[in-house]
């Protein structure tokens, strides 16, 4: 085996996972309650308390909350809700769940997330929320959003441990929240998400449209309204519960890893880094790390280097692609190149780099020697 191949092991992601991990699941294992048992409540609960929230609901992903937060906050058939197009698909997806449209506005170059300007502009007497994303974990500005006056879903998914500018947790403000824990979010169940509110109804018309819509109060198979299967099992709740013990000890290894890349990489020329917390006159913004994702020098074969970063054993992934552009929203609502020029051109320019918190400073360096490479610089 050469050397090169022997370095050849940095994955993109990895999940911090231990014997708390496999001693909760293997509790409810044990006790045979599987799904729509005590852990559930416990888990929602504790989430809660960490994020400084009233309520929240487990479901079954990132997706699936953020469909039924939609539909808590009244979007239907013919509406439009105004987003941005530099996302994970979902964010947009879940309002054609419902038939309405989503209307994507430019982004801010600096935070990369959804510009309240733009947002304003596009605003119509359709529009009946807004979903702005707090991406790679940096916090969506949202009191300005809310000088807007439409109700406000957040796309969390990639932002528990963030604090907004107002120095308020992500999840906590009291619009629904929406996190996600996918195997490579900051939090695991392998699977799912946490919706989080203020309202107490909201959390009970979640609860029941998570349960194939069941309210609380009836009988087992006695559906009052239309619901999903969104539930969230007790396996996974476990996993969380575990996960919500190290989530400290696993958003510090992450910050840690990203001042590392911030001082391995920072004399690379014209390479941009993600913004840093408190930029654009908010100090109080922090961001909880999920990627790390670097903007390329423009003009450069972005996939070309994705492949020479491979052959020198470093994966990375071009991250995000613009929604807007993605084949089914060009053919379904007719989008083009040249609509959300600053979203179209960090999209051409991004990729994310290997990021998890057990990561060595050695792989770090691995990476940036490998960039430096590549890049000729
Ligand atoms: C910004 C954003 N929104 C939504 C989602 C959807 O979450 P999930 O994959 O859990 O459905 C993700 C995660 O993958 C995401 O990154």
């Amino acid at each position: 085996m050469t050397v090169r191949a022997v370095r050849e092991a940095i994955p993109l992601a990895r999940p911090v996972l231990g014997e708390a991990e496999e001693q909760r699941v293997l509790e409810v294992l044990r006790s045979g309650r599987l799904s729509l048992g005590p852990l559930l409540v416990e888990f929602e609960q504790a989430f809660a308390y960490r994020v400084g929230a009233r309520h929240a609901s487990a479901v079954s992903s990132g997706t699936a909350g953020l469909h039924l937060a939609l539909r808590a906050v009244g979007v239907s058939d013919g509406d439009e809700v105004v987003t941005t197009p530099l996302s994970f698909v979902a964010s947009a997806n879940v309002a054609v769940y419902e038939r309405a449209r989503p209307v994507f506005a430019d982004i801010d170059p600096v935070t990369l997330n959804l510009d309240p300007q733009a947002a304003a502009a596009a605003v119509t007497d359709r529009t009946t929320a807004l979903l702005p994303v707090h991406l790679f974990g940096y916090p969506a500005d949202l009191a300005a959003f809310e000088r807007i006056g439409l109700p406000i879903v957040e796309d969390a998914c990639e932002a528990l441990g963030a604090i907004d500018a107002d120095g308020i947790p992500v999840g906590g403000r009291g619009h629904p929240a929406v996190f996600g824990f996918y195997a490579n979010k900051q939090l695991t169940t392998g699977e799912g998400g946490m919706i989080t509110v203020a309202d107490a109804g909201v959390k009970e018309r979640i609860d029941s449209e998570r349960n194939q819509g069941r309210a609380p109060n009836l009988d087992w198979l006695d559906h009052d309204r239309l619901g999903f299967n969104y539930r969230l099992s007790d396996l996974a709740c476990a996993l969380g519960l575990a996960q919500l013990e190290r989530l400290d000890e696993m958003l510090a290894g992450r910050a840690r890893v990203a001042d590392s890349y911030r001082s391995a990489l920072g004399e690379i020329e014209d390479l941009d880094l993600p913004c840093e917390d408190g930029v654009t006159d908010r100090p109080r913004a922090r961001r909880g790390w999920f990627v790390f994702v670097v903007q390329l020098p423009r003009g450069l074969d972005r996939d070309g280097v994705v492949r020479a970063l491979g052959d020198r054993g470093v994966p990375s992934k071009p991250y995000f692609p613009a929604v807007h552009l993605m084949s089914y929203y060009r053919e379904q609502f007719g989008h083009r190149e040249g609509e959300f020029p600053v979203c179209e051109d960090v999209a051409a320019r991004s990729i994310a780099l290997p990021f998890f918190p057990q990561m060595t400073d050695a792989q770090v360096d691995q990476v940036a020697e490998a960039l430096r490479d590549v890049l000729g610089r």
